[in-house]
């Protein structure tokens, strides 16, 4: 057994649920705003966080941490739209306090960029936007996605000991679950 499978099965629930509201706010995607609203969301729970994780991981365990996706390309995304005051930010994050807790947290907006390719997909389909328009975040790391997956996994694996496991499927399920609660 290793930490990236035992993650997988621990958060499964939470993950259908986030994933199973989402996919109904895409699919009501009738219209630019629509799709605004959404990237607000994202970017008041993921700008924060990422401010916790970034104080509290200790970067030997993700060596690659600075390459990865950042809540820069959700501003970038705004900006394209012209929406950027009047983005209200989540204060209801989960407990990042140690590096397991923000490994826990970076495993589930790692994560997302698996959904992520998925996501700009329907969006791209629906409003007739490319990659660069709008989409960056979604679009995640193009065609690198599978790739920095692997890669995250394998530091996951060979960088937490047994006896840490715990705090990051802590940290990961508190993660999905308050995203989901921020959303609703
Ligand atoms: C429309 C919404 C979403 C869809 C359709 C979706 C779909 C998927 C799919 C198909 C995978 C599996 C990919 C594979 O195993 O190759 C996956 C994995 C994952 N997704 Fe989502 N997802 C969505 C939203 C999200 C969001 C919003 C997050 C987090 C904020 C998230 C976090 C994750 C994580 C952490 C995994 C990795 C599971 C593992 O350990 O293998 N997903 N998602």
């Amino acid at each position: 057994m290793n930490l990236s499978l035992v993650l997988k099965d621990k958060t499964d629930i939470s993950h259908q649920q986030l994933e199973k509201l989402l996919v109904g706010k895409l699919k009501s995607i009738a219209v630019e705003a629509d799709y605004i609203e959404i990237l607000k969301k994202f970017y008041g729970y993921i700008k924060p966080l990422e401010e916790r994780i970034s104080k509290n991981l200790d970067i030997n365990k993700v060596p690659d941490y600075p390459e990865r996706r950042k809540s820069d390309a959700l501003e970038l995304d705004l900006q394209y739209f012209n929406t950027t005051s009047d983005v209200s930010l989540c204060d209801d994050l989960p407990v990042v306090t140690n590096t397991y807790e923000a490994i826990g947290a970076l495993y589930v907006l790692e994560g997302s960029t698996l959904g992520g390719t998925i996501i700009s997909k329907m969006v791209s389909a629906k409003l007739g936007l490319s990659a660069s328009e709008g989409l960056s975040f979604f679009y995640s790391y193009g065609s690198e996605t599978m790739k920095m997956w692997e890669q995250f996994k394998i530091a996951l694996n060979t960088r937490v000991a047994e006896e840490d496991w715990n705090m990051v499927i802590i940290g990961a399920d508190e993660t999905f679950i308050k995203f989901r609660n921020w959303l609703e």
